[in-house]
């Protein structure tokens, strides 16, 4: 039966460390508090006009070298992002026009952390009924222009990064395939993390009052998100691993999105792995949103940690709420 797999990775974070000292010099706010708290000792940071889709172009010319693959030979492209390059259109199809790819399929999708996760679903459904044969799905994300990089935005600030990650997703008749995917929202809980304008429901949708009061920089209820997160992961886990006969000791590599150290600790207790069935790296890079699990995959899979055959899942949570969770064979 037709299904789909990754054939090629790519990751790109910008060149410029930004260690919780940094932070330090303009925000009270201290290394300890951040390091104990979120694990995060530091972040890229883009300097200058640099864009998502600038970052997931760098990360798509390393994935296709990898796949041994042209631009050309791609179908569609689906861009998960929360801070595109511009409102409109999607960064989808800058990423296009940089590409030189013009008339392919174009999406962008709105799932936050969860985004990469519903992007390779979204893949492998194209591909699965024959509509597509090679996506490249993309988490990009430039966080560092939308901070508030006063002490008012600490308990947001210091946790972002900016980076993205790609795979190139096709079509195949083998057993080693995307198997399943889970996804899921909680719309009731919108407004736990949210960046509240500029907005077509406001009317203007942002004056000088609105920057003034710092509306357009993210707001967060960082102990509701918490809450909701260590307790989401391991259930969607557990919920993609189940009708395919799979238990936990069958995963060879759990790849959660990296929004906090403590989070995926507490994620791996429950679940019961070991340190050598989950990776993370959160330490370096903070949390870069839809850019964190491919980020992450890929460096895992650069470090010699995921093999042909292994059984390998992502799993999310994030701002809508929206968690979710794909099961592959390697
Ligand atoms: N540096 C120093 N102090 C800070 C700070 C910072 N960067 N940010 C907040 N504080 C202060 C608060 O003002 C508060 O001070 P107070 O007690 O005097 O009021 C104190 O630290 C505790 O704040 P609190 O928000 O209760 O801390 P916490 O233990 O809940 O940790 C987070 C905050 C953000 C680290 C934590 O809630 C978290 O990681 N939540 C999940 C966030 C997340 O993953 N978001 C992305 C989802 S995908």
């Amino acid at each position: 039966m037709r299904g789909s797999r990754i054939v090629g990775m790519g990751h790109c974070v910008p060149d410029r460390v930004v260690t919780n000292d940094d932070l330090a010099e303009f925000i009270e706010t201290s290394n300890e508090w951040i390091v104990q708290r979120t694990g995060i000792e530091e972040r890229r940071w883009v300097e200058g006009n640099v864009g998502a889709a600038d970052l997931a172009f760098d990360a798509t010319k390393d994935a296709l070298a990898e796949a041994g693959m042209k631009a050309s030979d791609l179908d569609m492209i689906i861009f998960a992002t929360l801070s595109p390059d511009v409102t409109f259109p999607g960064s989808s199809c800058i990423l296009q026009k940089m590409l030189g790819v013009p008339g392919i399929a174009t999406l962008d999708i709105r799932n936050q952390c969860t985004g990469f996760v519903y992007g390779l679903s979204i893949a492998d459904q194209f591909i699965k009924t024959g509509m597509m044969n090679n996506v490249l799905v993309v988490g990009g994300e430039v966080h560092s222009s939308g901070l508030d990089m006063s002490t008012r935005g600490r308990d947001v600030t210091v946790l972002f990064g900016d980076g993205a990650g790609v795979a190139i997703v096709s079509a195949t008749d083998g057993e080693n395939r995307i198997i399943d995917s889970k996804l899921h929202a909680d719309g009731t809980h919108y407004d736990v993390l949210m960046v509240e304008a500029p907005a077509s429901r406001l009317n203007p949708r942002l004056t000088p009052e609105m920057l003034e009061e710092g509306r357009h920089y993210p707001k967060m209820d960082g102990r509701q998100v918490f809450r909701n997160a260590v307790t989401a992961m391991p259930a969607v886990v557990h919920e993609v691993l189940e009708p395919h006969g799979f238990t936990v000791e069958d995963i060879s590599m759990l790849i959660p999105h990296q929004a906090n150290l403590r989070i995926n600790q507490m994620v791996q207790r429950s679940l019961g792995l070991s340190d050598d069935q989950v990776f993370n790296n959160i330490m370096k890079y903070g949390n870069t949103t839809a850019a964190s699990i491919p980020i992450a995959l890929h460096e895992a899979i650069q470090a010699g940690k995921v093999h042909e055959g292994d059984v390998v899942v992502l799993t999310a949570f994030g701002a809508g709420l929206t968690w979710g969770a794909n099961l592959i064979r390697w």
